[in-house]
């Protein structure tokens, strides 16, 4: 079975060909730059960028990939959640494919997606926590099979990408902030000491708007280093992150980890959480970097999953802006 994958749930607009059997058969992807200069995603400007770009990616990737329309069993994309205007894009052009192709459609949660992008790479085994760190969500799930997702708990306020993106904004530097501050914090030194808000809390809640204020009052006395701030910020984000992953192991006995979502490319997470496994002998997994950012493989993936169950949907399906996974 061969689907075509369609992602725009944010300022990516993402397409993929997948085989249920031998997996990815080429993808593209755009990243929006219009935003950079806004210090985050502004929506009415993503959802022009969709506009503008889905018909001609669709062209390229059926170029690329030599692929014959008619091949195309059925369409997966992103239903929920994300930015309605954005998911409105990707949902006309998904419908209306599946309509001209007479093709089943197959909606996708996104955090499904995420959760699975760890998949495309190799399957691991059940049950897994997956901490899923994006600029939308942060949260750690338990995974006891497909579609069976336990909520263990999540941040209150922001979500640890999104702190990235204020921080950057503060710091005067451009949109996306997470790779720029994690560059950063590698040339710098944890010179300032930061909060780590409920770090010593027995449950698994988070929360992360203390942490941007605290670097709002130092980034205000207009005298700091970048390099040391963002070192400081990075540190005590993973040091949360990394309790409250302890934390979640002890409460489920699961030792199997799965770190997704965009702030999954993190350079010091990655190292840290290494260290964890060798340290407490966890299974600790990570997408390849190019799937731990919104991407539309990772959309195929649960798609195919979601059809061998029968999920179809309606040609009159509606995007949804927030739907619990
Ligand atoms: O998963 P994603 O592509 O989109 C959402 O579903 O939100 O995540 C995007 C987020 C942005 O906030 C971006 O700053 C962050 O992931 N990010 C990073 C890194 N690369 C991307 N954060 C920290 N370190 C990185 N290397
Ligand atoms: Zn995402």
């Amino acid at each position: 079975m061969i689907t075509l994958a369609v992602e725009t749930s944010c300022d990516e607009t993402a397409l993929a060909l997948f085989s249920s059997e031998s997996g990815i058969i080429g993808d593209v992807l755009l990243s929006q730059a219009v935003h950079s200069e806004f210090g985050g995603v502004v929506p009415e400007l993503s959802a022009r960028e969709h506009t503008r770009n889905i018909l001609p990616l669709f062209d390229k990737l059926l170029k690329d990939t030599g692929m014959d329309i008619s091949k195309i069993d059925f369409v997966s994309f992103t239903l929920t959640p994300g930015l309605i205007l954005s998911l409105v894009i990707g949902v006309a052009f998904a419908k209306s494919l599946a309509y001209a192709l007479r093709k089943p459609l197959v909606p996708v949660h996104h955090l499904e997606g995420h959760i699975y992008s760890i998949f495309l790479e190799k399957p691991i085994d059940y049950p897994f926590i997956s901490l899923i760190v994006s600029g939308g969500h942060t949260d750690l799930y338990l995974v006891e099979d497909f579609g069976k997702y336990i909520f263990l708990g999540g941040t209150l306020d922001d979500a640890v990408g999104e702190s990235y993106d204020k921080v950057a904004k503060l710091m005067g530097l451009s949109y996306p902030g997470g790779p720029i501050i994690d560059k950063l914090a590698q040339k710098g030194r944890p010179a300032y000491h930061l909060p780590r808000p409920l770090i010593g809390e027995d449950g698994l809640n988070m929360s992360f708007s203390g942490l941007k204020t605290a670097v709002r009052n130092i980034v205000m006395t207009g005298n700091y280093s970048k390099e040391d701030l963002a070192c400081s910020f990075q540190q005590a984000v993973v040091d949360v992150l990394e309790k409250k992953v302890i934390r979640a192991v002890e409460l489920t006995g699961v030792r199997n980890i799965a770190v997704v979502g965009g702030v999954s490319a993190n350079s010091e997470l990655r190292r840290r959480f290494k260290e964890l496994s060798e340290k407490h002998n966890y299974q600790v997994y990570f997408p390849k970097p190019k799937f731990s950012t919104d991407n539309a493989c990772m959309i195929a993936y649960a798609g195919v999953e979601r059809f061998k169950r029968g999920i179809t949907a309606p040609l009159d399906i509606n995007p949804e802006p927030n739907t619990p996974l």
